[in-house]
């Protein structure tokens, strides 16, 4: 066990080989890639895993780091601005990315992309959903990380800039979060009739 869980690689890989025992163990799922319906599910499948990083580490950085930074003393800083911070925002905005790919193809594959981004009946709740999260993605590609890249030292500019493009980039990662909440309503509420 220890071998696995001390690489991520490995662990992932895990979670991988367990899914696909209790695939076969529970054996209802006999039609597994059989059917186009079966391969629209997958993707579901593959969205929900993107979004939950994308909107995990989202919800990491205004519920945990950002709070947290003023508590930590000005030499221990460097520890989340030159370590930490660059790798959870390497993993943000590619699942950010992901999240939008299969968010789309998953519309597609239903055949509803046109109708839910047109807000068109019974496709608007599903529809909102992708345009709040379309917002939130181009926020996070646009605005997010330019400014995190001044911000953190990755790109040099002038110090007056630097902490106008850290604020920039906080007030955008808290409109995010405030958009989240209803955008996640939506995203489920199309097939459980939230709304
Ligand atoms: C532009 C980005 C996105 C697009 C285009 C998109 C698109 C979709 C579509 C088409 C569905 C299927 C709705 C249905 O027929 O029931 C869906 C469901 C869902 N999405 Fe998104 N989505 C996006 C972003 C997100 C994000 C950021 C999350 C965060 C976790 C998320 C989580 C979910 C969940 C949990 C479901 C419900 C799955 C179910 O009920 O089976 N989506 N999304």
């Amino acid at each position: 066990m220890g071998a696995i869980f001390q690489s991520l690689g490995r662990t992932v890989l895990a979670g991988v080989v367990l899914l696909v025992i209790l695939v076969l163990a529970t054996g209802v799922n006999v039609g597994v890639g059989a059917s186009y319906a079966w391969w629209t599910f997958f993707m579901r499948w593959l969205h929900v895993l993107s979004g939950v990083l994308w909107i995990g580490l989202l919800w990491y950085f205004n519920f945990v780091q950002i709070p947290s930074m003023p508590k930590i003393p000005d030499e221990q800083k460097p520890a989340i601005s030159k370590v930490i911070a660059p790798t959870a925002l390497f993993w943000f905005r590619w699942a950010a990315l992901a999240t939008v790919v299969t968010g789309a193809l998953l519309a597609f594959m239903s055949g509803y992309i046109v109708a839910a981004l047109g807000l068109q009946r019974p496709f608007t709740p599903i529809g909102i959903g992708m345009w709040l999260a379309l917002v939130m993605a181009f926020n996070v590609w646009f605005i997010i990380w330019p400014n995190q890249k001044k911000a953190l030292g990755i790109v040099t500019v002038e110090a007056a800039e630097k902490a106008k493009a850290a604020r920039l980039a906080m007030l955008t990662s808290r409109a995010n979060t405030m958009l989240s909440i209803p955008m996640l309503f939506c995203m489920v509420a199309q097939q459980n009739g939230g709304l």
